[in-house]
């Protein structure tokens, strides 16, 4: 491991479980191109450390800000990067500088793209963006064909992918998925009326779609979640493994003994019946420690789960650990495996937050760092 911060809380990537993560999926999916999906500072894992690694194992990277894309080319990555995200036609430029493929989600977008390509005297990467039931960004599937019109004389663009979201490809009825691939699917065929090819890269899978509804597969997919080893929802089919990489430590920063009738931390909303043992842990709500745990979270002190306690405050939180003992200093995870065995996943984390994985992950601020390992 390198060298370890001065903070006693920080997240650890293990960067192989991504790789074998990113394997499995291209192994699955053969001879889809895959594209890795780093957008939110790669899921919250630290894009720093985790683009530079994954990127020679990546075809295609997927962001959804052009800062982010921007970001990227900074690091010395030279893989094809699609900005996912609804862009605004004032920032095209940035596209035609750096390299990033634009996703086209209005015509008027499509033509600044091609007018500003044109001035640039360069040709810039434009995917279509489709929208069949999502209702986000993207230009309806019964609208297109007028959009589909207009790309093909858009001279200075090459219109090199048509894509589309899924809205609900993770649970175990596919019928909206389905729809969403039919309408996919009449967009497409404006292509086979002309007789002309369709955009060489077709995409549409989301980690849902990728591990349990192949037909959408396509040219290209598009890992976010399962690529940090994290299934996208509770009754997903698990068609690929993966595993999770992160590891969220802290260390015991104070400990002793709290009496009954000394309430713990704001609002005084939990006290012992009894003298216990109450630790307190250098993390918080600013750290991505959601205060929405209060009194339901739990963490691992030396290999052993304890419950959380009082309020979560913004940088500190409490834990009960009744009759036990520990010392300043003392190992705890919040997030992960303990070497003792015991492990909390991130779908607890989400659990006791009221909210999902994705969130959980994404969540973990930029002032915890990030520790990247590969053993
Ligand atoms: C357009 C697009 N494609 C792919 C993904 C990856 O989705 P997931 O993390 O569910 O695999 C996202 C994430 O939200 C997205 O917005």
């Amino acid at each position: 491991m390198s060298k370890l911060p001065s903070r006693p809380t920080y997240l650890e990537v293990d960067l192989l479980h991504l790789k074998q993560n990113l394997e499995n999926i291209k192994a699955y999916v053969k001879p889809a191109k895959v594209m890795a999906v780093l957008k939110a500072n790669a899921y919250g894992h630290g894009v720093d450390g985790v683009a530079p690694f994954l990127a020679p194992f990546a075809d295609y990277i997927g962001l959804a800000l052009v800062e982010e894309g921007i970001h990227l080319r900074k690091l010395g990555i030279h893989n094809p990067i699609l900005i996912l995200g609804g862009s605004l036609p004032y920032q095209v430029p940035l596209f035609i500088k750096n390299d990033l493929i634009l996703a086209a989600s209005t015509p008027e977008l499509l033509e600044t793209a091609d007018n500003l390509a044109h001035l640039a005297r360069k040709k810039l990467k434009v995917h279509l963006k489709i929208d069949t039931g999502m209702e986000r960004i993207g230009v309806h599937d019964y609208e297109a064909e007028p959009f589909l019109e207009k790309s093909l004389s858009c001279s200075h663009l090459e219109i090199e992918g048509i894509f589309s979201h899924f809205a609900n490809s993770e649970v175990p009825n596919l019928i909206h998925a389905k729809l969403q691939l039919e309408r996919f699917e009449e967009v497409l065929y404006f292509y086979e009326k002309r007789s002309i090819p369709h955009p060489p890269i077709r995409h549409m899978a989301n980690s849902g779609a990728i591990l349990q509804f192949p037909e959408s597969h396509y040219d290209m997919v598009r890992p976010g979640v399962m690529l940090y080893g994290v299934y996208p929802g509770r009754e997903v089919k698990r068609t690929i493994e993966v595993k999770p990489a992160l590891t969220w430590h802290s260390k015991v920063a104070y400990s002793k003994i709290t009496n009954p009738g000394r309430p713990v931390s704001y609002g005084s909303l939990w006290q012992s019946d009894r003298p216990t043992r109450v630790l307190t842990i250098p993390c918080g709500y600013a750290d991505g420690y959601f205060r929405t745990m209060t009194n339901k979270a739990e963490v691992i002190v030396n290999g052993k789960k304890y419950p959380q306690v009082g309020r979560i405050c913004m940088d500190q939180f409490m834990v009960n650990l009744s009759e036990d003992e520990a010392q300043v200093g003392d190992e705890v995870i919040l997030l992960g495996e303990a070497e003792a065995g015991e492990r909390i996943t991130p779908e607890e984390l989400a659990e006791w937050a009221g909210t999902n994985e994705y969130e959980v992950m994404t969540n973990i601020s930029a002032r915890v760092p990030r520790v990247f390992v590969q053993e």
